[in-house]
């Protein structure tokens, strides 16, 4: 048996949501490529292609559009128990639990799909819902007539957003929608091979991105670009950095071997929203840290991923730094969700081997017998 550490190259479905030609730097959703969704889509009309295969027609999107916004609210108690932990406890623990709870609120009628656009709608709710209350602010009501980036966003601010940071955010969460088979999809599949429910495997889901190697890197990589004052302490920084045995945030992805495509649309984003602001010599330094670091490390086929431009986006948008992860869980339940109905489609139980390695055949010692 041949064992593979942490399951590389090894495929565990077919899929038609989403590909990745890591070598030349391409990401695919349902054939259509990234840069023309982040020019000309909107997270609404990507939504109903990941989940749906197609592109929806008028009336199809009209009808996905006021789904969504209908089912922003969120119930008494997901919003009394959010309220409650929302000075004290993580981000991302929050939302796993918001979840969990949504699962007890459960229609079994309901297919996947509809029950995907409910979690997918009240997500933005319960990261708002945190962010305000930890800042002592009225909550605020969802807005049924704003697209679902622009109500996110009014819902973290407290004001309409402009055309631009409505665009930012509408591209930063279209980029965030999927990914093939990541860690927390991978998770978000072992649950529902066990024809589990579709609320149990973004729970899974959500566990699996908060760890740092996954979701909790754009908060990190922000982080390096605090630390610096300015563009001339990179380099210094950078070296400190790798020959000390960290790594640079933000950088290296086990399908990229080039720039992530996701990183390269952020970074012009990214420059947009900090143009003029306080923010403007964050961005400055992540330009430095990303050209000495493709300089380090590029020839390794390490280089800059979407968690890179992500975190200096969100919180040029509003959003606290801890929230980053949960703004990523927004998206990427899109993609959870169609990925557990696709799989299910021909499941099979997930179950790998592991190779044994210990003694076998050992006489049991009872216990004050034993030294
Ligand atoms: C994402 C990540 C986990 C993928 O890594 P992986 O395919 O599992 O590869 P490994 O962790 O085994 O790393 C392979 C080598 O590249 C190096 N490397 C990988 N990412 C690195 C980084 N960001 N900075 C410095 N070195 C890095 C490792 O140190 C390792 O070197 P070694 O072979 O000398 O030990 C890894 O690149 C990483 O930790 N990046 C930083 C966190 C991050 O940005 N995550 C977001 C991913 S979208």
């Amino acid at each position: 048996m041949e064992l593979r550490k942490g399951l590389e190259d090894i495929a565990i479905k077919e899929t038609s949501i989403t590909y990745i030609d890591g070598d030349l730097g391409r990401l695919y959703y349902r054939g259509y490529s990234i840069y023309d969704l982040a020019s000309f889509s909107n997270f609404e009309e990507v939504s109903y292609l990941i989940w749906y295969g197609k592109l929806p027609t008028q009336r199809e999107l009209a009808d996905l559009k006021s789904h969504l916004a209908e089912e922003r609210n969120v119930s008494e108690e997901i919003s009394t128990f959010v309220s409650k932990v929302a000075k004290t406890a993580n981000p991302m623990d929050i939302l796993r639990t918001a979840v969990s709870m949504m699962g007890l609120e459960d229609r079994r009628e309901e297919g996947l799909v509809t029950k995907a656009i409910k979690i997918t709608a009240k997500i933005p709710t319960i990261i708002s819902l945190i962010q305000r209350t930890r800042r002592d602010q009225k909550f605020i009501e969802p807005d049924p007539s704003l697209s679902h980036a622009e109500n996110f966003l009014y819902m973290i601010n407290g004001e309409k957003p402009d055309l631009n940071f409505s665009k930012t955010m509408d591209v930063a969460l279209m980029l965030h929608m999927d990914h093939e088979m990541n860690a927390s999809t991978m998770a978000c599949l072992v649950v529902a091979s066990t024809l589990s429910d579709i609320y149990s495997s973004v729970v899974a889901g959500i566990s699996a991105l908060k760890g740092p190697l996954h979701g909790g890197a754009n908060s990190e990589a922000l982080k390096q670009f605090m630390e610096v004052e300015s563009p001339d302490q990179v380099e210094k920084y950078v070296l400190n950095k790798l020959s000390t045995g960290h790594r640079l945030m933000g950088f290296g992805h086990r399908i990229y071997k080039t720039m992530d495509p996701r990183a390269k649309i952020l970074k012009d984003y990214a420059r947009e929203v900090t143009e003029g602001k306080p923010t403007e010599r964050l961005y400055k330094v992540a330009e430095k840290i990303e050209e000495i670091g493709i300089k380090i490390l590029g020839k390794r086929g390490i280089y800059p991923n979407v968690d890179f431009y992500s975190g200096l986006v969100f919180f040029s948008l509003g959003f606290d730094t801890d929230l980053f992860p949960t703004i990523f869980a927004s998206a990427r339940v899109v993609g959870w969700t169609a990925h557990v109905d696709e799989y299910l489609l021909d499941n099979k139980l997930i179950r790998p081997k592991a190779i044994y390695v210990g003694d076998l055949g050992k006489k049991y010692i009872p216990i004050d017998e034993r030294q």
